[in-house]
């Protein structure tokens, strides 16, 4: 197949084109400037550079079977940042559904579910309690109604916090932001305060990508899709980590939880069932907090 991705130079952007490439797909990135095609980048995808805050002729996607789509754009102007995306994916998928690209996936996430209650499912309906969630979900919707208007099958995965070392070896590891905030706090010898149970489950960026590559193959897969792990990681075993990592395990707090109910949790049977396997994203968070422990300075929230 030949696959456009966007995105193809960010976090997630270097596991897909990892695992698409090496499962024999063409792949072109779709990339803001030459600059961003890495020499690990430009050994296996094509460039196609352009900006997704403007306007794209079809004619530059024609040829391509499938696009991932996995750009993100916060505007640095103007009072709703979040808008600037929801456009840009508005415009992708109606140039991608011109160009006669079969297949659109788009990368989503958990985050359309908040606020995170009880036991979550795909089958939820999506109310969303943040700029960032209902950016997701509005995408979710346009990408929905393109594919009515255009005719090509439309794939939607919602990720949780994605953790692991990036793809390219060169890349700078990034981290989700309260796992970076975290990090921070320690660092600067600040405590942090975290409640007993609470936590994420989290994605391991290398079970994403293959969750991707087998959407990509097998029309019957499931949308939209929850790819997040069965277990939750809580805070405390995070904190306690990397406070242990940087020699600071006092700064730690865990407090008691109040409330009597079990903690909220995503139902992962729908991509049990089709996947074969649950995930875990222990081994790569184990990895992840290695390397971000020692950084500098926090990069960039997800
Ligand atoms: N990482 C997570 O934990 C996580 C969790 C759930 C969902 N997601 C979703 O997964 C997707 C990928 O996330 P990520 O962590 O890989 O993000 P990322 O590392 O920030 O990558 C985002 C990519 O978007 C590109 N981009 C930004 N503005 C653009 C523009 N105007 N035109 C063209 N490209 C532009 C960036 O280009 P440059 O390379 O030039 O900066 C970058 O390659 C996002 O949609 C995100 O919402 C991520």
């Amino acid at each position: 197949m030949r696959v456009l991705v966007t995105g193809a130079a960010g976090y997630l952007g270097g596991h897909v084109v990892a695992r698409l490439s090496a499962e024999g797909h063409a792949i072109t990135a779709l990339v803001r400037s030459p600059s961003r095609m890495s020499p690990w980048l430009a050994a296996r995808a094509r460039p196609l550079v352009r900006d997704l805050s403007d306007a794209i002729d079809p004619a530059a996607l024609e040829g391509h079977d499938a696009c991932v789509h996995l750009a993100v754009l916060w505007p640095e102007t103007g009072a709703f940042p979040e808008l600037g995306d929801v456009s840009a994916c508005v415009r992708l998928f109606d140039a991608l559904g011109r160009a006669g690209v079969s297949h659109v996936l788009y990368a989503s996430s958990a985050a359309v579910h908040r606020p995170f209650v009880g036991r979550m499912t795909e089958a939820d309906r999506i109310v969303t309690a943040d700029a960032y969630g209902a950016a997701k979900a509005s995408a979710e919707h346009f990408l929905h109604a393109s594919a009515s208007e255009h005719g090509f099958r439309a794939s939607v995965v919602r990720p949780g916090p994605c953790v692991g070392l990036p793809a390219d070896p060169d890349a700078r590891p990034r981290t989700p932001r309260a796992i970076g905030e975290l990090v921070e706090a320690l660092r600067e010898s600040r405590a942090v305060r975290v409640i007993e149970g609470e936590g994420r489950q989290l994605t391991a960026c290398a079970d994403l990508a293959e969750v991707i590559g087998r959407m990509l193959s097998d029309r019957g897969a499931p949308s939209p899709l929850l790819a997040v792990s069965r277990e939750t990681t809580v805070w405390a075993e995070i904190a306690t980590s990397v406070a242990t990592r940087l020699g600071k395990p006092e700064l730690v707090d865990i407090a008691a939880r109040e409330a009597s109910d079990a903690p909220p949790a995503f139902d992962t049977s729908r991509l049990e069932r089709w996947l074969g396997r649950a995930l875990d994203a222990s081994s790569a968070l184990e990895a992840h907090l290695d390397a971000i422990s020692t950084l500098r300075d926090r990069d960039g929230p997800a």
